[in-house]
């Protein structure tokens, strides 16, 4: 952002307003005397340089009559949503929003405020961060001057979330807005401002009454964000997250028995969180990768003359799963599928790193990964945060050698999207056999000579491996 210190010109954003409708906005408020801004995030971005498709503007008297008159200038379709006082109109890919300034006050038990007309000021105050109360006027005698009681500029350029108001007040007014400035802060890489940290320790218990959407809604663009780490560190810390995601806390901290620890997988899922975000904007497999671990807490045992395991933690967590998707309100459909299969799955390629990579271990992780292998792959590598460089350097060589095998194996044996060359009817007519035991046992006998590298992925071969099968069944060709 660029203020200029010597003389406080904050009106920089002004020639990056060019879209044409400003000035329409502008001459209608001329021609109809009406004082109007735009105002909060669209604002905010201007001066972040981010881009933004939402225009909002405040109108200091009623917004619903002030955009029909907008949409006449324009020829465009206002919709108008009376009982929140509220107008949009759609203008080239722009959506605007209007609105009378109000004044609001909050009740207990609801997000829902009681509405009043107020000020510019009054507006801006009931608005929940500084940096998101900023205005500009489109008044034509200070067009674009910007109104920033709070010192939202400021703050813009120190990297910070501060309330206009006490944070406690604002927060518990409106709890979402917890979440909302924690996804601001990981967004946008700026620091909380203490106090409303506290504020979010203190009425984090109001959380509550928002519904799950709308929190999933907000931790999905934190994990969506470039290092989701710092939203997750002050969810935990403020005690969030142990209100909306209980399983994650639980991977926090270190048993010690006989001297010998474990790595704290909270950290480390975070750490593998940050690694993927490298390499994917994928939102699911960001999930894999928060949920990679999820069962080690349920798993953990300290075995004498071993150490600690975690035996059996990714099937644990792979049936975790679908009960934290519930919970959290995330979709029950393929992508949960596919965030399951993963977690089942992620410590396949790095075991493969570790041992000798035979081809029909490579078939194998081939076979059941199918068209996620390279999301699996990405996962296993941004697993891979040991601070032992020999460590490191060992695996990352392996996991090389495992991608080569796993490419020379794909071109040999086009196994992803594998469908078994011989088909339970082409048994069943060979043998004259009804749906029954022995078809099962020849599929089987098939798909694990073929993931075996005995006979390779063609008809003919599997045809007269089932042949060479069936004669030991007993069974005879028809
Ligand atoms: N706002 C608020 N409290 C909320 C939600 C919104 O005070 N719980 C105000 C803020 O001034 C915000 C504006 O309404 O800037 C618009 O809200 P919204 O479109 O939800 O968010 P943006 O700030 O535009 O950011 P984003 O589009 O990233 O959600």
């Amino acid at each position: 952002m660029q203020i200029n210190q010597q003389t406080g010109d904050t009106n920089f954003p002004l020639s990056k307003m060019e879209a044409p409708i400003f000035n329409v906005l502008a001459e209608t408020a001329e021609k109809t005397n009406t004082e109007i801004y735009v105002i909060g995030g669209f604002v905010r971005d201007l001066y972040l340089e981010r881009p933004s498709k939402d225009i909002d503007v405040v109108v200091l008297g009623n917004g619903i009559a002030f955009a029909e008159k907008v949409g006449q200038k324009l020829k465009a379709n206002v919709a108008v949503f009376k009982n929140f006082g509220t107008a949009m109109l759609k203008h080239s890919d722009l959506e605007v929003e209007f609105v009378g300034a109000r004044k609001e006050s909050y009740r207990a038990n609801s997000r829902k405020p009681i509405v009043e007309d107020g000020t510019l000021e009054d507006d801006q105050l009931r608005r929940d961060f500084t940096i998101n109360a900023l205005a500009i006027s489109l008044n034509q005698s200070s067009f674009g001057q910007v109104v920033d009681p709070f010192n939202g500029l400021q703050d813009l350029e120190n990297k910070l979330i501060r309330t206009p108001l006490d944070p406690v007040v604002t927060f518990s007014d409106d709890p979402l807005r917890m979440m909302r400035a924690i996804r601001f802060a990981s967004q946008l890489n700026f620091k909380i401002d203490q106090a409303a940290v506290d504020a979010i320790s203190s009425q984090k218990e109001r959380i509550k009454i928002v519904s799950k959407e709308r929190i999933s809604d907000e931790l999905n663009k934190i994990i969506l964000s470039k290092k989701p780490s710092i939203g997750f560190n002050y969810l935990f810390d403020t005690g969030l997250l142990e209100l909306i995601f209980p399983q994650m806390t639980k991977l926090y901290g270190v048993d010690v028995i006989k001297g010998r620890g474990h790595k704290d997988n909270f950290y480390h899922t975070l750490e593998v969180l940050d690694n993927i975000c490298q390499t994917t904007d994928d939102l699911w497999l960001r999930w894999a990768a928060i949920l990679h671990d999820i069962a080690k807490p349920a798993t953990k045992r300290f075995e004498e003359g071993h150490g600690w395991t975690f035996h059996g933690h990714e099937d644990k967590g792979a049936r975790m799963v679908p009960q934290i998707f519930a919970q959290l309100k995330l979709p029950l459909n393929e992508k949960m599928k596919f965030v399951q299969k993963l977690v089942q799955l992620h410590l396949r390629p790095i075991v493969l790193a570790q041992d000798i990579v035979t081809d029909s271990a490579v078939r194998r992780l081939l076979f059941e990964a199918g068209e996620d292998i390279e999301s699996l792959m990405l996962l296993c590598n941004a697993d891979i945060t040991t601070k032992n460089e020999y460590k490191v350097k060992k695996y990352r060589n392996n996991f090389e050698l495992v991608k080569q095998k796993l490419k020379d194996v794909e071109e040999r044996d086009q196994l992803r999207n594998w469908q078994p060359p011989i088909s339970g009817n082409d048994i069943m007519e060979t043998f004259g056999l009804s749906a029954g035991k022995e078809v099962g046992i020849l599929k089987n006998a098939i798909r694990e000579a073929i993931l075996e590298g005995d006979i390779t992925n063609s008809y003919e071969e599997a045809f007269n491996f089932m042949l060479q099968k069936a004669k030991e069944l007993g069974l005879n060709r028809v």
